[in-house]
C-alpha cells in the first residue's frame, strides 16, 4: 500500500502536476509572441480573443496549438505571455 502511494506520486509528479503547473514564462519575449500570433495563428482559424480562454485554458491550448502551428518552446512561451499580458480580466485560473 505505502509502495502504491509512492508510486502513484511519483506518476503524478512527472505526468499529471509537472503538465498542469503553470509554464515557466520568465525569459518570454512578448514582442515576439505578438509577432508569432500575428503571423500563425491564423493561419487556420481566426485569432481568438485573450478574453475567450481562462490563462489555464489558454495554457493548455497552446501546447495543443504547438503542435498543430509547429513553434518552438520558446515561440510558444512567448505568445503564451503575449495574450496573458494582453488579457484584461483577472480570472482566477
Ligand atoms: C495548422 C493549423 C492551426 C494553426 C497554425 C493554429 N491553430 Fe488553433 N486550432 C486549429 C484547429 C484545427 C482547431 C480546432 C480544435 C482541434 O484541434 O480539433 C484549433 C483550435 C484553437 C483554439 C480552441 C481551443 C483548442 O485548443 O482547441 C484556440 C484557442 C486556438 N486554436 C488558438 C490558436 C493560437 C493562439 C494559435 C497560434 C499559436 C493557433 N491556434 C494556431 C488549427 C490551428
Amino acid at each position: 500500500m505505502k509502495n502504491l502511494i509512492k508510486t502513484t506520486l511519483l506518476l503524478s509528479m512527472f505526468f499529471g502536476v509537472n503538465s498542469l503547473s503553470a509554464m515557466d514564462l520568465s525569459n518570454a519575449d512578448t514582442a515576439n509572441g505578438a509577432q508569432v500570433w500575428a503571423d500563425t495563428c491564423m493561419r487556420c482559424h481566426n485569432l481568438r480573443p485573450p478574453e475567450d480562454l481562462s490563462k489555464r485554458a489558454w495554457e493548455y491550448s497552446m501546447n495543443h496549438m504547438r503542435i498543430r502551428a509547429g513553434l518552438t518552446g520558446q515561440e510558444t512561451r512567448d505568445v503564451l505571455a503575449f495574450i496573458l499580458e494582453s488579457k484584461t480580466t483577472n480570472d482566477a485560473h
